[in-house]
């Protein structure tokens, strides 16, 4: 759905809801990551762009004058009613706290929002590692900015954003989907060094090439204490290696070192460092619309993900070895699992004129090898965070 259309919908969900209309529309978007997986938190490169399904949020304030913020979901049963009055805490209710730690965090820098009412309806697939959390945190954040009257730096905003995660929802993640839900743009990709927390638009408007996206519709429960051990793996292999970060490490210096580690910490460290270099060089390969190079490099991560990473799974690998199968001469440059892994999607370069066959060739080849279904679907890059009313 176009944004326009989303945003008139979630004003006539608001207007159902509370029986007047908003006085704020804000969209945050979700994101793809083309490449550099499991690179943020080691201080190193990644590659996401926005895509075209937001989480929007309608807002009025209250007409009692309450000072809390009530938000109705379309994906949730129960309402969030978030008391401004008393200190934020996590909440049983796991959903609320992804708004509940942004507002957090805007108090705790004094900047009061006042009471509001509030619908959210998410386009983002939930739990499709498309950061369905994030745009919900940047949606929040934005519109704080909005009632407030006060905006944050964008780097300042995105972080805000990923400490809500790690305090309020205890998810120990990296920097990217916050980053690029907040800086994502129209036709852009977005390089960003995770260290310096410098970016660079990555212009990507060749109307050749498209990413297509595929949910595996799996999501496989292991994975959430798996991000954490990944972490902790990294940062042991990093300390053998005396540097700060695995950034700062070098192929040949790993490899000197291997016998002083357990090989599984040299495996996630070897993805690590390899992953690094991909990004950089898949960011020169999109500038020079070297679209075989870049479906080589994502191919290559995939492979890293799966076998040194291991945060892949068995329907991720399928689509995957069906996207290699059907090969540049079926219009397919190069495919990857994208995200945290261990279910969600996966990310292919497909060549336009190709889409509509490769979606359906995708699409019967995993339910034969899986008996699962495929959600298969296309984005352009797409904008970042934006205020639509108000
Ligand atoms: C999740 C995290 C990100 C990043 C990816 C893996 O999406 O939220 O910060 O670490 O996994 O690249």
């Amino acid at each position: 759905m176009r944004l326009n259309d989303l945003s008139a919908q979630v004003a006539a969900d608001f207007l159902k809801a509370f029986n007047r209309p908003p006085r704020w529309i804000v969209a945050a978007p979700g994101r793809v990551n083309v490449i550099g997986e499991h690179t943020d938190y080691n201080d190193g490169f990644v590659l996401p762009m926005a895509i075209e399904f937001y989480a929007v949020m309608a807002a009025d304030r209250p007409p009692g004058g309450e000072n809390r913020v009530l938000i109705h979901s379309t994906a949730e049963s129960e309402p969030a009613s978030i008391d401004l009055s008393a200190p934020l805490r996590p909440s049983p209710l796991k959903w609320s706290n992804y708004p509940r730690g942004v507002i957090a965090g805007f108090l705790e820098r004094g900047i009061n929002l006042g009471g509001l009412d509030v619908f959210l309806r998410s386009t983002v697939p939930l739990g499709g590692g498309l950061s369905s959390s994030a745009a919900l945190e940047v949606s929040t954040a934005t519109l704080i900015e909005a009632v407030s009257g006060k905006k944050l730096d964008p780097v300042e905003k995105a972080l805000l954003c990923q400490k809500a995660e790690h305090e309020f929802a205890n998810v120990p993640c990296g920097i990217m989907d916050q980053f690029i839900s907040v800086m994502g743009r129209e036709s852009h990709l977005l390089l960003l060094d995770c260290r310096t927390r410098k970016t660079e638009l990555v212009p990507m408007r060749d109307p050749s090439v498209e990413l297509l996206i595929s949910n595996t519709n799996v999501r496989h429960e292991l994975g959430s204490g798996q991000y954490a051990k990944r972490r902790a793996q990294c940062e042991a292999a990093a300390c053998v290696l005396g540097v700060p970060s695995l950034r700062d490490a070098q192929p040949a210096s790993l490899q000197s070192a291997r016998g002083k580690m357990e090989d599984v910490v040299f495996r996630r460290a070897r993805h690590v460092i390899g992953e690094n270099e991909r990004t950089v060089q898949a960011a020169a390969a999109v500038r020079a619309s070297q679209w075989q190079k870049v479906g080589d490099l994502m191919y290559a991560s995939h492979k890293s993900l799966r076998d040194d990473y291991e945060v892949s799974c068995a329907e991720l690998d399928a689509i995957v070895e069906i996207a290699e199968g059907i090969g540049p001469q079926g219009g397919v440059y190069g495919c990857r699992m994208t995200g945290g892994g261990f279910g969600g999607c996966t990310v292919a370069l497909v060549k336009t004129d190709a889409v509509q066959a490769v979606t359906q060739q995708i699409g019967a080849a995993y339910k034969e090898k899986t008996g699962l279904t495929a959600t298969i679907f296309g984005s352009r890059p797409a904008a970042g965070a934006t205020v639509i009313k108000g």
